[in-house]
């Protein structure tokens, strides 16, 4: 990592410092203050240092922010260039060129079932749920176009036909990697048969956020998901695409599913991994892939948390340096957690509290609570300004002078500071001109997907009926002639 880090620690001086631009700084430091006596002062000091020692490599310094942008636009270029596509590892995939009932499989609900599932297991589930949504619904009669929102790594091979290319986000499930999942879903539904359902499209959730705000915004140009997962989709011009081999119509452009949670599988973020990083990798199932997304997005970031708690407690620094069995437990911190603990704006620490109490830690000071919002602090922030990076490269790629970034995601929608760093960041990293918001998309995902279903559906129809009027006209002409 390189230097600067004094100056650039906001989160750190967050919690222990005057320097801090910050309300919560403000707030907190005379209250550190206030609640030592001037002889533990010593020991808080000496306390303060080691806490800092531990915690540091979580803050980036604006460099490590450049170089890290740097590295990214060279693996999208990479991603999109036809000789150096098979060997990159953020792929870039493209999904749907053009102007442009919803399913959604990737994000937290359908995952703690699928683990132990294998492919047709998988499949059959899925269009039991459909099959219950209709019934529900008084719909088991119809027969309804489906959009199909599944949020893994696809190569696109049609707007209904993608192919997993690999798991992400803790799913490993057997025989469905290298196939068609609209392919499996339209046999699964045939094994029932008891619906109707055709899948007209398949996406990717990203591209679902950016459909779903397009819509009615024509300057977004960015989907982003902070969720269980991360990654982002964007407008590129087709000769930007070396991949590219479809029609050149207008509009010359196509939205690229990045992928980018895998940015870093080749290293490129090995400089700003901490050990705890390399930890949550290493009892993952997916060790060495991801590895951006692990650094950023909910399914990992209470893990990181917790294991520099475990540290911190270790060293005596916290809970009188007696944790509890709960917080030893993989897994154990959620992400939900971080949001709750950094809401607390009062000395009050009611959340925080509550998630002392869930995790079973029995004796915990006021100053155990704000170490504990600063670590969560920390982290976030890193996560934030990581994605901000992604973002910023993206903006700065495309190079239009006003985008909308249509965002959706569990982290982003309950976290309560990731908008406005996100926002403050990007200011920073953009070149000069571009202007940008950041859009919540709600459940874009899924309705992006229904969105791109309907108008296949449309399109599907529009198709059928001329078919039907060009028979019907070459029937008149037929009888005409006669
Ligand atoms: C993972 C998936 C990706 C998805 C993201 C957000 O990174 O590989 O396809 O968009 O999670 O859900």
């Amino acid at each position: 990592m390189s230097g600067g880090v004094k100056v650039a620690n906001p989160q750190l001086n967050r919690a222990f410092s005057e320097d801090a631009g910050r309300e919560v700084a403000k707030r907190q430091r005379p209250k550190l203050k206030r609640s030592l006596s001037a002889n533990v002062r010593l020991s808080f000091e000496e306390k303060r240092r080691k806490i800092e020692n531990i915690v540091r490599p979580f803050i980036l310094s604006d460099d490590d922010y450049h170089k890290i942008m740097d590295k990214m636009l060279d693996n999208f270029n990479k991603g999109l260039g036809k000789e150096t596509h098979p060997k990159a590892r953020v792929k870039m995939f493209q999904t749907y060129k053009g102007d442009f009932l919803a399913l959604d499989l990737g994000g937290t609900n359908f995952r703690v079932l699928l683990v132990s599932l294998d492919g047709k297991e998988l499949f059959d589930h899925i269009a039991e749920c459909i099959f219950k949504f209709m019934k529900d619904h008084n719909l088991i009669d119809k027969v309804l176009p489906l959009g199909f929102t599944f949020s893994f790594p696809c190569r696109q091979a049609g707007l209904d036909k993608a192919i997993l290319t690999s798991w992400t986000k803790g799913f490993k499930c057997e025989g469905v990697e290298g196939n068609d999942i609209v392919q499996l879903l339209h046999e699964a539904i045939e094994r029932r048969g008891d619906i109707k359902v055709n899948c007209m499209a398949v996406i990717n959730d990203t591209v679902g956020a950016l459909m779903s705000c397009a819509h009615s915004d024509n300057l977004c140009a960015i989907g982003l998901i902070l969720g269980t997962g991360t990654n982002a989709c964007y407008i590129e011009r087709l000769e930007n695409v070396g991949l590219w081999d479809g029609d050149w119509d207008e509009p010359q452009q196509v939205i690229i599913n990045t992928e980018w949670g895998a940015f870093g599988d080749d290293g490129a973020l090995n400089f700003i991994m901490t050990e705890y990083d390399q930890k949550v990798d290493k009892r993952s199932i997916n060790p060495g892939k991801q590895v951006y997304e692990k650094m950023i997005s909910g399914m990992y970031m209470g893990e990181i948390v917790r294991l520099v708690l475990v540290k911190l407690v270790k060293h005596g620094l916290l809970f009188g340096g007696r944790g509890s069995e709960e917080l030893k437990q993989m897994g154990r911190f959620y992400t939900k957690y971080v949001s709750e603990i950094e809401s607390d704006v009062d000395d009050h620490f009611k959340n925080t509290k509550q998630v002392f109490e869930e995790l079973e830690i029995p004796n915990h000071t006021e100053e155990d609570c704000r170490i504990v919002q600063h670590v969560c602090c920390l982290i976030s922030t890193r996560a934030a300004y990581l994605a901000s990076a992604g973002i910023a490269c993206l903006l700065n790629k495309m190079g239009r002078p006003d985008v909308a970034v249509a965002v959706d995601g569990s982290l982003y929608r309950f976290h309560p500071h990731f908008h406005d760093l996100m926002m403050e960041r990007i200011q920073q990293l953009v070149n000069p001109g571009i202007t940008f918001r950041l859009m919540l998309s709600h459940d874009g995902s899924g309705k992006g997907a229904a969105l791109v279903a309907a108008v296949a559906h449309r399109v599907a129809e529009e198709k059928q009926n001329k078919q039907q009027e060009l028979a019907n006209g070459m029937h008149n002409l037929a009888v005409d002639t006669y």
